[in-house]
């Protein structure tokens, strides 16, 4: 038997020649069970089992999908699972009429995009990734995944592992940001939350990998555009957060809507087989993105439905969401040679073997089944998403205004200080609105009723947007009677998520309006930044005296900020995706690749270099920028192991000392260089982070374990492995950290 050795993406694998897949023992008695159940299939049925379909008025449809109804598709055994069921009953009243009226009895697994949150809904999942809390984002993922389990919710498209340095495409909010190495861990934790070591236990859900693959490259930043990548920058860039969710056990793939390196993700046979299935080792099923498969037609690489699913099938595409091509054209696929039926059998099994593990096969009405008001919106989970959020919050600028005077008379201005919807952002859920506690009422509470006047001034929205009458002229009003402005002002949650791609990624004109008209005033100014997107912010910056990066920050979005304008908490978030000095840098991101001609200087326009003649190169505020209200002092940095073996641990050490006055937490982050490569690496890559917590005046000592492994890169032959040679290392709270040492791989 062959047997090869190397490093994929940092991890040993072994691959034996021909061995089939390792299967624990729960997989092989789904196997089993499955294979007994195929045997009895007829072929309709079993592409019924990779067909997912939505419900709309009791009519199944997609764009440019089949119409057709639905219960007798389901008596037929003609669906395998819906999406988007958002009320409990409906889904029992439609599993009880697949497990008691189709001929099988085969159950149904439903799926829903449960992304930051279910009912209670946790700040946007760029915002929760700037907490570098990987504790807390597993645990949203829990109670996310209770509070589905409690609905009738099977499974979650989640997590989104979707690299993206374009602030342009809206669906950055849905991700963990620009950086492979946090991205991992996030998209890792997510998956442990969700799927929980018991994937049959009632209050698991399974989770889904998306948008496999490299969806968050979108040439322009508009969503759905073509993706077109060096392979090389792909493995080093792209695939590690999908990777590790992988190996963190999700039991589901998600297909992109891009085509990539030529190919429509849906139909090829290189990312959802070669790469997922033979490289990567998984065993789970792949479902399409909503009419993905259907839409080659439109990409221009399938002539009809059936050229489509003849393509997604050959590529090892499971299920497909909503197009209804395999139920209308697999039969006459296999009946005509096109597609064999051990090949049916295989994507079939596929799925069965979730449905079985997730529990359905013995009792199909396990989810839902116990009491959900009990698991909705429990105190402890809203406590949670209230820390959560004020963790996920960013300290951009404080000119010493932050924290907030005791006593102090604040005017709330701007769309969304009072806005229940906009603070859940895009993917609410099952989150309801009435539920959400804005930043007028919790300031309100915190401050005192008569301490808080607020105005809306100008609407910004789906629907409503620009001035509303006389707005200027009462937010000047209550700004004269106050000591401080609170200017909630940004992009709304409606333009966060998919399809919200904008050119433009700065504040509205009529809020830049109202600024100007309130720095006239000459009260101090606070912004309060509501995005889901890196924003075009200089102009915001220059006028005001702090900016909090509020966010989209969830149902318990306002008494996080009150917590932390109050000083009652102390700021501790840190971008994981740098904001642009200019739109024109867009991509701009901290671990671009070394070129032969670098800039003399980040801060200046300059010729002759990888730079501008116009304006500098460096972020406004760069990956891994957060202020505090204290200040926190790095120093000392140790090289403990200055030559280290391949396979061996790098060991730093750096003196974290809080300086200032209040206690608070921050976020040491560490970065490396690999200083001669095979292949060209990036100026800088995150490989080591802590969030700690020091009191006023306190220090420690944080060490970090760095393993050669994770110094693996891919190489010219796409082998994934580690170099003897030099490098370069940095620690401090952002990407920018000038405390620099050395060390070697021999
Ligand atoms: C389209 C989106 O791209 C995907 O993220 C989502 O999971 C599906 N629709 C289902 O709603």
């Amino acid at each position: 038997m062959k047997k090869t050795i190397l490093t994929l993406l940092g991890l040993a694998v072994v691959i034996l020649g021909s061995a089939a897949p390792q299967l624990s023992a729960d997989e092989k008695a789904a196997h089993k069970f499955a294979d007994k159940l195929i045997k009895k299939m007829t072929l309709r049925e079993k592409f019924g089992q990779l067909e997912q379909f939505v419900t709309r008025k009791g009519v199944v449809t997609g764009p440019g999908g089949v119409k057709c109804d639905i219960e007798s598709a389901i008596r037929k055994g003609e669906v395998g699972s819906f999406l988007s069921i958002r009320k409990r009953d409906e889904a029992m009243r439609l599993q009880k009429m697949a497990v008691e009226e189709s001929r099988l009895g085969i159950p149904l697994i439903f799926g829903y995009d449960i992304i930051h949150g279910c009912k209670v809904i946790f700040p946007e999942n760029l915002a929760m990734s700037c907490s570098w809390n990987i504790a807390s984002v597993e645990h949203a993922a829990r109670v996310a995944a209770e509070e589905s389990a409690a609905a009738g919710i099977h499974w979650t498209f989640s997590p989104m592992c979707d690299i993206s340095v374009d602030p342009r495409w809206s669906r950055v909010s849905e991700g963990a940001g620009e950086d492979p190495y946090l991205g991992a861990k996030i998209a890792a934790a997510t998956v442990r939350g969700y799927q929980g070591n018991n994937l049959a236990a009632n209050n698991t859900i399974a989770a889904c990998v998306k948008h496999f693959a490299a969806y968050g490259a979108a040439q322009a930043g508009k969503d759905y555009n073509t993706v077109d990548m060096s392979e090389l920058m792909f493995r080093d860039l792209y695939l590690p957060p999908y990777k590790a969710a992988l190996d963190a056990g999700a039991v589901t793939v998600m297909s992109s809507f891009n085509d990539f390196m030529g190919i429509p993700a849906s139909g090829s046979k290189w990312l959802l087989y070669d790469l997922l299935r033979k490289e990567l080792g998984f065993k789970g099923f792949v479902v399409s993105d909503w009419n993905a498969v259907h839409e080659m037609i439109v990409h221009g690489v399938a002539a009809d439905g059936k050229e489509a699913a003849e393509l997604a099938l050959k590529a090892h595409l499971n299920m497909d969401m909503v197009g209804g091509d395999y139920i209308a054209f697999g039969e006459q696929l296999v009946k005509e040679g096109r597609i064999s039926e051990k090949l049916v059998d295989e994507l079939v099994r596929e799925v069965l073997v979730i449905k079985y593990r997730l529990g359905l096969f013995e009792d199909p009405y396990r989810y839902g089944s116990q009491n959900q008001e009990q698991a909705y919106y429990r105190p402890e989970n809203m406590a949670f998403a209230r820390s959560v959020a004020a963790e996920s919050m960013v300290l951009l600028k404080n000119d010493g205004v932050l924290p907030l005077q005791e006593g102090v008379k604040i005017a709330l201005i701007g769309p969304f200080a009072d806005s229940k919807i906009d603070q859940l952002g895009a993917w609410r859920g099952l989150g309801e609105k009435e539920h959400s506690v804005t930043i007028r009422t919790a300031l309100e509470e915190r401050f005192g009723k008569e301490n808080v006047l607020y105005t809306k001034a100008c609407e910004c929205g789906r629907y409503k947007n620009g001035l509303i009458e006389g707005g200027i002229e009462e937010a000047v009003k209550i700004a004269e009677q106050s000591d401080v402005i609170l200017l909630s002002m940004g992009l709304s949650g409606w333009h966060s998520g998919e399809s919200r791609s904008r050119a433009s990624i700065s504040v509205p004109e009529d809020q830049q309006q109202l600024l100007d008209a309130l720095k006239k005033t000459g009260k101090k100014i606070v912004v309060l930044l509501a995005t889901g997107r890196p924003m075009d912010i200089r102009n915001e910056v220059e006028k005001s005296d702090a900016v909090l990066l509020t966010w989209h920050g969830g149902t318990m979005e306002g008494p996080a900020v009150a917590d932390l304008v109050s000083g009652d908490k102390n700021p501790s978030g840190h971008l994981t995706m740098s904001f642009p000095y200019h739109v024109g840098q867009i991509p701009v991101h901290y671990n671009s690749k070394t070129t032969g001609r670098p800039a003399k200087s980040q801060f200046k326009a300059q010729g002759y270099s990888s730079s501008y003649v116009d304006i500098r190169n460096a972020p406004l505020f760069p990956f891994g920028y957060g202020l505090s209200y204290t200040e926190f002092e790095y120093s000392d940095l140790k090289v403990l192991t200055p030559t280290v073996e391949l396979g061996g641990v790098v060991k730093v050490s750096v003196k974290v000392t809080n300086k200032g006055k209040y206690d608070g937490d921050d976020v040491a982050q560490l970065y490396v260089r690999d200083v001669v490569a095979e292949t060209t690496r990036p100026v800088r890559e995150l490989k080591g982070f802590e969030r700690f917590t020091l009191k006023a005046g306190e220090e420690k000592v944080i060490t970090f374990e760095i393993l050669t492994s994770d110094l693996a890169y891919c190489h010219s032959d796409m082998s994934f492995k580690t170099d003897a040679g030099d490098f370069k290392v940095w620690v401090g709270a952002d990407s920018a950290a000038t405390l620099e040492g050395k060390f070697t791989i021999k």
